[in-house]
Parts: C-alpha cells; structure tokens; sequence
C-alpha cells in the first residue's frame, strides 16, 4: 500500500510538469503538442531550433506488431541519422528557425540533402506518434464522421490505405491525408518524401504516416510487406490521427 502511495506521488510529481512543458502559450498562441516535440523555443516563444523527440513508448511496447530491435534499430539509428543531417545542413542558415511545413513548401528550391533528410526527419516523427502500445483502437467523433463520409466504412479505409502501401514500388510512405478541398484522401510519397512538399503528386496535410521502406520491417517481416501493413492496422493511434484531423481542419 505504501509503495503503492509512493508511486502514485511520483507519477504526479513527474507527469503534471511533463505534461505541462506541452500544452503552454506564449505570443505567438497556443503551442501544439506536435510542434512543442519538434522545435526548441527561446522564452519569448520564437523557435531556435529543432529537436529530435522522444520516442513516446518503449522499444517493446508495440509487440508483436513490431519487435523491439526493430524499433530501436529504426529510432536511434535510421530516424537519428536524417535528424542529424538535416540539422547540419540547415545550421547557420534561414531554415534553422523556420517551421518545417514552411521549409516543405518550398522544398523544391533546396538541395536534396534537405528534402531526404529533413522528410526523413519530419516523416518518422509523425509515424511514431501516429502508433500506440494500447492495439485494437478506432477513430471516434469528427474523424469517425469524416471517415465514414468519404470512405463509407473503417473497413474500406483500410483496404484503400492497404492496397497503396502494399502497392508503393520500392522505398516511401503511404498516408491518409486532407486535402485541400479539407476531404479526407489516401495517397503514397517516394523516399522521404511527404503531402507538404510541393513536389509532392497530391499534397494535403499528413494525418496518418506508415513507413514501407524495409528497414521498418525487414527484421520481423522479412520481405512480406503485406503482412506488415495489415498488422499495423492494430496498433494505430487513432486518438493522435484524430488530434491532427481537428488541427488540419482549423487551417486554410
Ligand atoms: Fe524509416
């Protein structure tokens, strides 16, 4: 019972100001969640950099979809590597203190490094916010409604999101999206590429990333990509997806 107590102090000790540090304002209005992991702010609220986020689970805590040496593998090393590219080659420049959807805007006026590496980095963030330990969730309230709206059914959500993933030649990310017409969309990206970049076929604002390049499988699928993408169906984090399709909505 008393560790029980202890516990319970600890985790409000803790969590209450870890919480906090995310959900604070300043000048420029209420910053995000999102934008609070990726940027480090001066206390006037500009931002002064970028930061590489924290997972926001374990590396075992989205088994058996994924395995831990996956996962570990793929954060520290893959996702770590185009963070630090990106961040020495923006450092010293303009783009060090720009939002990187501004940065993706206009992403066919930088070099290649830029737009690898820093959709490399961007890209990764959003996958692994957009998964969760909790599995067998479903949207709920407006992203619920829009889904059934445009897709009729969760199920043919998945079988259109599927189909594109498992369809995608060779290395990219497949994405559900809004569209500029604000209708909920599934599209696919080569390499490193997102729905922000004006390169990018049909752009749109990222609402739910999956990364079908092999690293993010190869050790646990091998080369069943399929099976990758249907498994992970169960662990989406449809709370976050639900969190951005109200964000992306607010936004012209
Ligand atoms: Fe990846």
């Amino acid at each position: 019972m008393k560790k029980s107590l202890i516990l319970f102090t600890l985790i409000v000790l803790i969590g209450i100001p870890a919480i906090a540090q995310y959900n604070y304002s300043n000048e420029a209005g209420l910053v995000t969640y999102g934008e609070a992991k990726l940027y480090s702010q001066a206390a006037d609220g500009r931002q002064t950099g970028f930061r590489f986020p924290a997972l926001p689970y374990t590396y075992n805590g989205l088994q058996p979809v994924i395995d831990s040496l996956t996962v570990a593998i793929h954060y520290n090393r893959h996702h770590r590597a185009y963070f630090d590219k990106f961040i020495a080659a923006v450092k010293g420049t303009p783009l060090e203190t720009q939002p990187i959807e501004q940065i993706f805007a206009n992403i066919s006026q930088q070099p290649a490094t830029i737009r690898n590496n820093g959709g490399g980095y961007y890209n990764h963030f959003l996958y692994w916010e957009n998964m969760q330990v909790m599995q067998g969730a479903s949207p709920t309230g407006d992203l619920a409604a829009a889904i059934n709206k445009k897709f009729g059914s969760l199920d043919a959500l998945r079988d259109q999101f599927g189909n594109a993933a498992k369809g995608l030649f060779g290395s990219g990310w497949a994405w559900l999206i809004l569209n500029k017409d604000k209708e909920l969309e599934v599209t696919t990206t080569p390499n490193q590429d997102n729905p922000l970049m004006d390169v990018a076929a049909v752009r749109g604002i990222p609402l739910l990333a999956l990364d079908v390049w092999e690293h993010a499988y190869y050790l646990n699928y091998q080369n069943k990509r399929a099976d990758y993408v249907d498994a992970f169906w169960k662990i989406i984090n449809w709370d976050e997806v639900g969190r951005r399709y109200v964000e992306a909505m607010k936004k012209n």
